[in-house]
């Protein structure tokens, strides 16, 4: 009997090499189930995002998020993933303070979630800095600019870069990431007509989310897309499920048959 081939994960590089090719499809994953879920839906990318500071956690901003539950979740993911590229956020001041404190804890996510590379914040010269530090350590890195929720303090939750001074320094902070080594970009709520100047710049793909149709991939929360969230609504999103209601519907039928004595029955017994 043949046993099939374990399918190998797709790598930073074949990212790279998709830029003017295909279009990538990635979506955030928080555990084990999941994880193997949108790894068998083919997706490119499962993204562990810190928006499980928002959508699992409860909390208004990703801010509060910790590195141990960053390693938590990505590892679970990892465990349930056998195709896709695993990618972990790196939290809210577990990298921006310096090289050594960036290398050191991108150094431990790999190394206790197996993750394939990190997603870090941010595209300014002192960032460029670190990121490149860290991508010379060979760790891949995701940048992530536009509206950048670690910083949604000083942004507020809108699109960025609709002045002309805003435009250029995403143009810049872009061309500094590719320099800095990344192997793609997320845009985040940024003017589509921006997106697509960005992208046409960089050979790196860019990742949109909020970004109109010119970048080189989507990434999409995964309760938002699939109508878990739905307290949720931002013009980008487009949900392909109502999971809410079914979930509220399925919870309901069940505890009507518990309160009613109609299960468990005798075909659900022992
Ligand atoms: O944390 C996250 O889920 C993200 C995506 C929105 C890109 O950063």
């Amino acid at each position: 009997m043949s046993v099939a081939p374990k399918p190998r994960p797709i790598t930073a590089h074949d990212i790279l090499a998709r830029k003017g090719k295909d279009r990538l499809v990635v979506v955030t994953a928080y555990d084990a189930l999941f994880g193997r879920l949108v790894d068998e839906a083919g997706v490119d990318i499962a993204l562990v995002g810190d928006s499980l500071g928002n959508v699992v956690a409860g909390f208004d901003t990703t801010l509060p998020v910790t590195l141990a539950q960053m390693i938590y979740h990505g590892s679970a993911v990892r465990r349930g993933v056998s195709r896709a590229m695993v990618v972990v956020d790196m939290p809210f001041m577990t990298y921006q303070i310096d090289v050594t404190t960036a290398l050191t804890n991108c150094g431990m996510v790999m190394q206790q979630t197996g993750a394939q590379g990190v997603k870090l914040e941010g595209g300014t010269v002192r960032m460029a800095g670190i990121i490149g530090a860290v991508v010379e350590t060979g760790i891949p890195v995701m940048g992530h600019l536009g509206f950048t929720p670690q910083s949604v303090n000083a942004l507020g939750y809108r699109v960025q870069g609709r002045d002309d001074k805003g435009a250029h320094q995403l143009i810049d902070d872009a061309k500094r990431l590719e320099q800095a080594g990344v192997f793609s970009i997320v845009l985040e709520l940024v003017p589509a007509e921006l997106a697509q100047r960005i992208t046409d710049a960089v050979s790196v793909p860019t990742i949109g989310i909020g970004a109109g149709p010119g970048c080189d991939g989507q990434v999409l929360v995964l309760p938002d897309l699939l109508g878990l969230n739905d307290t949720f609504a931002p013009k980008f999103l487009k949900r392909y499920a109502n999971l809410a209601d079914t979930v509220r519907d399925a919870v309901r039928a069940y505890g009507e048959d518990v309160r009613g004595g109609t299960y468990p029955d005798a075909e659900h017994s022992f």
